[in-house]
């Protein structure tokens, strides 16, 4: 059959005490709906609609770029009302798979195992076994296990209440038969709300089979009402990266001290010490290390690169056996060659440096091309801002500027040019010689130092 998949994502989510709308809240980075887009899409469906109501056009905004049918759900009448807004996009011979925004962690292999269940007079159901279900709905099956109906928590009866299995809301329907049970659904019940699991009544009645599927796993069913539960799944999803990095080879000083938000590729015998962020889309060669207090986004670092403590770097591209920090930080937009060593309080932006170049210590370099070998003094910035305009900086091969130079943009140091110390340097730097742009120095004799005047003296 053809597959549809709808999301729910219409709920305010009141107990996040938000200005924002609960699917938008962040998970890793990406807000929660991101990741159930995310992971519907894997499942190839025809189409994927989301329901949306609370801050819509907030929600719409941010997945412009998503190539998903939007349904409005104006108020919030329940989940089988939500479902309800959905369904006049989707033909009767598709498949409906229902998925929650706030339920972020929900796997592909569950999903595609609960749709291979359904059919076209087939349904299936994902619950969940829980020692504390309070809050879910209850699958309540008959004695010989077959699933009956799904009772609200605020409808159950204490017998009811004592079931361990939940409703975890997510559900494949064959649409023709969804549509027709939707349109029966009645709000008499203790929320006054259209509920969606009375379509699994309504099934049993018709002789269309429920397929319960028990998840595999509980965290991927955990939905997120408060920032409790998100801390909470934060940190499961935290664990699940960590995990795969360890699996792939990688070592982690502590697998509970690393966030991943985004895609990570890692080489062979990668070592990543605490708390060390990575954004974006990051690559590490073989044998990187990449030191404590470390944030890394959207980057490569080359092979046996060194990244030592508390670095930030973001969008830089890092060749291989360079030395980067303590302390150091990149800004957009910068390539450096092999061995290249940034030091501590050096920041470094839109630039790129040649193999084996040094700025070891309290440097800028913006706008910059460096050429190989050139060794960059303490202290050395570059001034690539008029105060309107970037200008750029070209730095041959081999050229040395002394600590405390200043080169103003546009300029060009030549190569195996030296800049002396203390200069500030505006024209060009002619190759092979040593520049020196700064007051002479001089000594006055005679001179003395003053003195005070004696209190209370004439
Ligand atoms: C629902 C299920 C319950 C299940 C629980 C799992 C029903 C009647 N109950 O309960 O059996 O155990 O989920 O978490 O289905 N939504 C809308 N529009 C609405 C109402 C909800 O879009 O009018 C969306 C929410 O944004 C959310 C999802 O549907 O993504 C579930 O809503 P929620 O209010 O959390 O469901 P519960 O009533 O707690
Ligand atoms: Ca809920």
């Amino acid at each position: 059959m053809k597959l549809s998949i709808v999301i729910l994502a219409a709920g305010q989510g009141k107990r996040m005490n938000s200005d924002r709308p609960k699917v938008l809240q962040p998970l890793a980075g990406r807000p929660l709906l991101g990741h159930v887009i995310a992971t519907a899409r894997t499942l190839e469906p025809t189409a994927i609609e989301v329901v949306y109501g609370h801050g819509g056009e907030q929600v719409r905004a941010a997945f412009a770029g998503e190539s998903v049918g939007w349904a409005l759900q104006a108020e919030q009448l329940g989940t089988g009302h939500a479902l309800m807004q959905a369904m006049p996009s989707i033909a009767d011979d598709h498949l409906v798979l229902v998925l929650y925004g706030d339920v972020p962690l929900i796997r592909r292999e569950t999903l595609a195992a609960l749709v291979a269940l359904a059919g076209p007079r087939a349904m299936s159901l994902l619950t969940v076994q829980l020692p504390d279900p309070t809050g879910y709905g209850r699958i309540v099956r008959d004695a010989d296990g077959r699933v009956q109906r799904i009772v609200e928590q605020k409808d159950a009866t204490p017998d009811e209440l004592a079931i361990r299995e939940g409703n975890t809301g997510v559900m494949a329907v064959p649409a023709g038969l969804l549509r027709q049970w939707l349109g029966r659904l009645r709000n008499a019940n203790a929320q006054g709300e259209y509920y969606l699991t009375d379509v699994v009544e309504m099934a049993v009645a018709d002789g269309v089979a429920v397929r319960p599927l028990v998840a595999p796993t509980v965290p991927e069913v955990l939905g997120i009402n408060d920032r409790l539960q998100l801390a909470e799944v934060e940190a499961e999803y935290r664990r699940l990266r960590a995990r795969a990095l360890l699996q792939a080879g990688v070592t982690l000083a502590d697998p509970a001290r690393i966030d991943v938000r985004g895609t990570l590729e890692t080489g062979r015998d990668v070592f990543i010490d605490v708390n060390v962020v990575f954004e974006g889309h990051v690559r590490l060669g073989d044998r990187v290390r990449i030191g404590p207090n470390t944030v890394v986004r959207d980057s490569s670092i080359g092979a046996d690169t060194q990244v030592f403590a508390c670095c930030v770097v973001e969008s830089a591209t890092i060749g291989a056996s360079c030395n980067i920090g303590p302390f150091a930080r990149f800004r957009p937009s910068s390539q450096l060659a092999d061995e290249v060593h940034v030091g501590n309080f050096v920041e470094v932006k839109n630039s790129r440096m040649g193999n084996a170049s040094k700025a070891n210590h309290l440097a800028y370099v913006g706008d910059a091309t460096v050429g190989a070998r050139v060794n960059i003094g303490a202290g050395t910035i570059v001034a690539n801002y008029d105060g309107a305009n970037k200008h750029r900086t070209t730095i041959g091969d081999d050229a040395h500027t002394g600590s405390n130079s200043v080169l103003v943009a546009p300029i060009v140091v030549g190569e195996g040019a030296t800049v002396g110390a203390g200069s500030t340097v505006t024209k060009a730097v002619p190759a092979g010689k040593l520049t020196v742009a700064r007051a002479k120095q001089v000594t006055l004799e005679g001179w003395k130092r003053p003195v005070k005047a004696p209190k209370g003296g004439v």
